[in-house]
C-alpha cells in the first residue's frame, strides 16, 4: 500500500490548477444510460472513483473509455441491469445507476451500499421516491430490486436533503410520464451541473439549485456532451493548504461562487482571499484565529470540508467548536490529528479543538477520503516528518495530490 512522506514547515507558494468535480462527474456518467448513443464528458479528473464507475458501467454493457480528462461512453446496448455488491461496497456512488436504469430499462437490481467509514448511509429516500413514481421495490439478499414498466411523475418530499437521492430521482423523472416535483431537494452545485447536463440532452427541468425542482418527462433524450464544473472541495483543500502553512497560493480554474460559506469561515480564521480575473489569491496569516463551524447541506459549510478545517483549527489561537451534522461518524481524523499533538475532544457530533502552537510529525492512518486530506494538510504544517498510510483513500478524491503540492514547495513524496 502506498504511503505519503511529508516534511512539514514549508510555506507553500505558487499556482495550482483545480480539476473537475468528482461528485459532478459520477452522476453525469450514469446519466449517459438515459440515452442510446455516444456520450462525451470532459474535464473529468483521473481518480479511483471515476475508474470504479467506469468499471460498473462496463459491467452494464456500456463501452467506456477515459483519456486526458475526457470520458466517452457508448450506451447503445445495455446488457445487464445489476450493480453487484463487489462494486457497490467499494463506492457508494454506484447507487447512482438506479434511477437511470429503471427509467431506461424498466428494472434495476442494485446492491444496498452497506455502511462505510463515515456512517450507515442508507438509500431509503431514493427508494421512497421511486415507489412514489410507481415502481415496485423488493429488498432481497442485500439488493434492492426495482421494477416499473413506465415511471409516473409524482410529488416527492425528502425528509433530509440527499445529494445522490436528489440526483437519482432527477434521472428517474426526466423520462417519466408527467410532472415530478422534488421538495427539500439538495442544492449542491453538483446537482445543478447534473441538471444542466440533462437539459443539454433534451430534458425539461426547472429549479435546480433551489430546494424545489420541477421535471417534466420527455419521450427520449440525446446523448450527453458536457464539461464538468471545477471541484469546490479540492479548491477549499488548497485554500486551507495556504492557510495552514502561512503561504500564498494562486488557485486557478476554480468556481469561486461555489465556495461562499467556506471563504467566509476562512477569512474569519485570518486568511486573505482575493478574487482576480484569472484565479483566487489565498494568503495564510502569521497566526490563525479559531472559528466555530457547523456542517450543513449546501449552501452551508460542506461536510466534505470539515476534516480539512479541523486540521487548520488545530494550530489556531483559542478554541473552536466544530459540529458535524450530516454524518454520524465523520471524526475518524481526530485520533490521528491527536497523534500529531492536536488537542481535540469529541462529544457526539461536537469536536472541541483547542489550538496548539504547532503539530509534530508522526506516522498516521488515513481512514476516509476527506480525513486523509486533513492528515496531509496537518503534515504540511507539522514540525518533522509525517507518514500518511493507506493513501488509497486519498486517491479516490484527489488526483495525485503530491504532484500538485510539490510545485508549491511542499516536501512530499509517495513511497510504495
Ligand atoms: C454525497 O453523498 C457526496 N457523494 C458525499 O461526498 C457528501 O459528503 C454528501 O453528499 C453530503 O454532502 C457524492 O455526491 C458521490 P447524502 P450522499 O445522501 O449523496 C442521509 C465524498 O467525499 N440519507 O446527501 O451519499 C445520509 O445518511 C463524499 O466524495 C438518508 O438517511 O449523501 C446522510 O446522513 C463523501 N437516507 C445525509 O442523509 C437516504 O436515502 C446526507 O446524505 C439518503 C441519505
Amino acid at each position: 500500500m502506498d504511503k505519503l512522506l511529508i516534511e512539514g514547515g514549508v510555506k507553500l507558494k505558487g499556482e495550482v490548477l483545480i480539476g473537475g468535480a468528482k461528485n459532478a462527474a459520477l452522476p453525469i456518467m450514469t446519466a449517459s444510460l438515459l440515452s442510446s448513443g455516444e456520450n462525451i464528458i470532459s474535464n473529468i479528473p483521473h481518480l479511483k472513483d471515476i475508474a470504479t464507475m467506469g468499471a460498473l458501467l462496463k459491467q452494464l454493457g456500456v463501452d467506456f473509455h477515459i483519456e486526458n480528462g475526457k470520458v466517452s461512453l457508448n450506451t447503445e446496448k445495455i446488457t445487464s441491469i445489476e450493480a453487484p455488491y463487489s462494486l457497490v461496497k467499494t463506492m457508494r456512488a454506484s447507487v447512482l445507476v438506479l434511477g437511470p436504469l429503471v427509467a431506461r430499462m424498466g428494472t434495476a437490481k442494485v446492491s444496498l451500499p452497506g455502511g462505510c467509514a463515515i456512517g450507515a448511509r442508507p438509500i431509503n429516500l431514493h427508494l421512497m421516491g421511486l415507489k412514489k413514481m410507481g415502481a415496485e421495490v423488493d429488498l432481497r439478499e442485500g439488493y434492492a430490486v426495482v421494477r416499473a414498466k413506465k415511471l409516473k411523475g409524482a410529488s416527492i418530499y425528502f425528509d433530509i436533503p440527499t445529494v445522490t437521492g436528489t440526483e437519482n430521482l432527477m434521472m428517474a423523472a426526466v423520462l417519466a410520464d408527467g410532472i415530478t416535483i422534488l421538495e427539500n431537494a439538495a442544492m449542491e452545485p453538483e446537482v445543478v451541473d447534473l441538471a444542466n447536463a440533462l437539459i443539454s440532452m433534451g430534458a425539461n427541468i426547472e429549479g435546480a439549485g433551489t430546494s424545489v425542482i420541477k421535471l417534466k418527462g420527455v419521450n427520449s433524450l440525446r446523448p450527453v456532451n458536457h464539461s464538468i464544473i471545477p471541484d469546490r472541495i479540492e479548491t477549499g483543500t488548497f485554500m486551507i493548504a495556504a492557510g495552514i502553512t502561512g503561504g500564498e497560493i494562486k488557485i486557478k480554474g476554480c468556481n469561486f461562487s461555489h465556495l461562499d460559506s467556506i471563504v467566509i469561515k476562512l477569512k474569519e480564521a485570518g486568511l486573505t482571499i482575493d478574487k482576480e480575473d484569472d484565479g483566487v489569491i489565498v494568503k495564510g496569516p502569521e497566526r490563525l484565529s479559531s472559528v466555530d463551524v457547523k456542517t450543513m447541506p449546501y449552501p452551508g459549510f460542506a461536510t466534505d470540508m470539515q476534516a480539512q478545517f479541523m486540521a487548520l483549527m488545530s494550530i489556531a489561537d483559542g478554541t473552536s467548536l466544530i459540529t458535524e451534522s450530516i454524518f454520524e461518524n465523520r471524526f475518524m481524523h481526530v485520533a490521528e490529528l491527536k497523534r500529531m499533538g492536536a488537542d481535540i475532544k469529541v462529544q457526539g457530533s461536537l469536536a472541541t479543538v483547542k489550538g496548539v502552537a504547532s503539530l509534530i510529525g508522526a506516522p498516521v492512518m488515513a481512514t476516509d477520503l476527506r480525513a486523509s486530506a486533513s492528515l496531509v494538510l496537518a503534515g504540511l504544517a507539522a514540525k518533522g516528518t509525517t507518514i500518511v498510510e493507506r493513501v488509497y483513500h486519498l486517491d479516490r478524491g484527489y488526483e495525485k495530490i503530491e504532484e500538485k503540492l510539490t510545485p508549491l514547495g511542499a516536501k512530499i513524496k509517495r513511497v510504495k
